[in-house]
């Protein structure tokens, strides 16, 4: 495998333009070209190695914490209801960016597929907004791995400084019921410190580990199912829907709704799979695998984990951070509860894992285009990974996770990812009407049901997240608009060609 030449900066294929002003836009054939002839980044994934990314990167804090939340608080037993709807929705987007993958094997993602059917504008609106998805996605894990493992180091009598364990300024109890202010969270750090390097040194040497990680993640999931099933008590079941209290959202089938629109979260990462299209040897064929497979396995893993923690306790009793722990213990199953406090911790780790690998593929795709300064593009000379952006993508995130709480990162990953679903499923729709002859390695099945649903499901959950995560996501766009006019639009790639 050749080494690219550092000084000569991005790879010189320009591709012809459609289009004009900010609605000018790739060509498809012209960004096969470039897929084709650009080797700078490693080929080393296979349909496997595809498939356990994307399990990596989705069964994390969603299974893991909000599960218990959503039932507690939003649907009761119903909560198997709220994962079947998210499912579905994802399954649309899902098939979508499965056909754009395939397509367009481009480590832009939804950024790239944007820019070969919406243009120049809406594909910079994508790759800001993914940032909400990816880097703010890692923030958001990166702060409920510290909060896992702060609790499994206590559980074993290690007790690391409380000021140094959560968002800045946030109040923290100590055990003997004295309190301290949080200066920083130091474990969100050193974790995204750590899954820097790892992304740094290389994309084989990732995979693996994240292949190790899914492994252990799958296996503790599957002791779950097996062993708490024996325990379910079906009266736990009834009511399945729990009348609604009179509040909004709070059960009856507005609950179930909302909780749709919060274990939302869980489904996030199936996209992640296609930034590694420039990373699989075989993209045509393996990105539709990787990301409709890894969808597939979690969504059935999902409906029986909800399924069997609400039939072994009372849903009234599952608001808990860690409910999956205590549902293995009230099943009388004590050392799996340990495990399973194991397997969450290594499972964030991967998704933060993804997450970082797919914010810093779609930072270099940004700069080859000219949207991004050119540093951004650097590949390592040795490791054939984008460095200098998974470094500096690295410090951002690290600074994030120190000082923000879930909460307020949480929220604006969801409707980040949300808008990158409406926009690919419209942009899949606009490229079956322009250009319906184009061979397409595969095509989403009855794509004027499917694409439409995938827009309108995931804009129905986007109106189910609460007004202030609106207003959060209409500020970052403003802040997005003043770094396209200053720079993006002018040094655009497309623009000076
Ligand atoms: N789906 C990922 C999680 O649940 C983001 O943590």
């Amino acid at each position: 495998m050749s080494v690219p030449d550092l000084k000569a900066g991005p790879p010189r294929v320009t591709p012809p333009v459609n289009g004009v002003g900010l609605w000018r836009r790739k060509s498809i054939t012209g960004l096969q070209a470039e897929a084709e002839t650009d080797h700078s980044l490693k080929r080393a994934l296979g349909a496997v190695n595809l498939t356990a990314l994307g399990i990596g990167a989705i069964i994390g804090t969603g299974i893991f914490v909000l599960t218990g939340t959503v039932a507690a608080q939003n649907s009761g037993p119903a909560v198997v209801l709220s994962f079947i709807l998210a499912g579905v929705a994802s399954v649309f987007a899902a098939l979508c960016y499965a056909e754009f993958a395939s397509l367009v094997p481009m480590a832009g993602s939804a950024y790239t597929y944007g820019y070969a059917t919406l243009g120049e504008f809406i594909a910079w609106i994508i790759g800001w907004d993914l940032i909400l998805e990816y880097a703010l996605g890692a923030v958001t894990v990166a702060i409920g791995w510290s909060g896992y493992v702060v609790s499994f180091l206590n559980g074993i009598g290690i007790h690391l400084p409380a000021e140094l364990t959560a968002a800045r300024g946030q109040v923290v109890t100590l055990a003997d019921g004295s309190h301290v202010t949080a200066i920083f969270n130091l474990p969100a750090v050193i974790i995204i410190a750590i899954v820097t390097t790892l992304l740094v040194v290389g994309i084989r040497e990732s995979a693996n580990v994240n292949n190790v990680i899914v492994f252990v993640k799958v296996a503790v999931v599957l002791l779950f199912i097996a062993l708490a099933a024996k325990a379910i008590n079906p009266a736990n079941w009834h009511p399945f829907i729990p009348p609604n209290t009179g509040v909004r959202d709070q059960f009856g089938w507005t609950g179930v709704a909302a909780g749709a629109g919060v274990v939302f979260f869980a489904y996030i990462g199936f996209d992640a799979v296609s930034t590694a299209a420039q990373e699989a040897k075989n993209p045509q064929k393996d990105m539709p695998v990787g990301i409709i497979g890894s969808l597939l396995i979690c969504t059935v893993l999902y409906i029986l984990v909800s399924g069997i923690a609400t039939g072994v306790m009372p849903y009234t009793e599952l608001n808990v951070p860690d409910p999956i722990a205590v549902v293995a213990d009230r099943a009388g199953l004590g050392w799996v509860s340990g495990l399973i406090k194991l397997g969450a911790i290594a499972g964030l780790s991967s998704v933060i894992l993804v997450m970082l690998l797919g914010q810093s593929r779609v930072f270099w795709t940004m700069s080859k285009d000219g949207l991004l300064p050119p540093f951004v593009a650097r590949i390592h000379p040795k490791f054939q990974t984008p460095w200098i952006t998974s470094i500096i993508t690295g410090i951002g995130v690290a600074i994030f996770s120190a000082i923000l709480t879930v909460r307020e990162a949480g929220s604006l990953v969801s409707i980040g990812t949300l808008l990158a679903f409406v926009i690919v499923s419209v942009g899949i729709l606009v490229l079956r009407m322009r250009e319906p002859n184009l061979p397409r390695p595969f095509k989403a099945p009855i794509i004027w049901f499917t694409a439409p649903m995938g827009a309108l499901s995931a804009l129905y959950l986007m109106v189910s997240l609460p007004p202030h995560t609106w207003e959060r996501l209409i500020i970052w766009f403003v802040l997005g608009l003043f770094v396209f006019f200053g720079y993006s639009r002018t040094h655009s790639r497309l623009a000076r060609s």
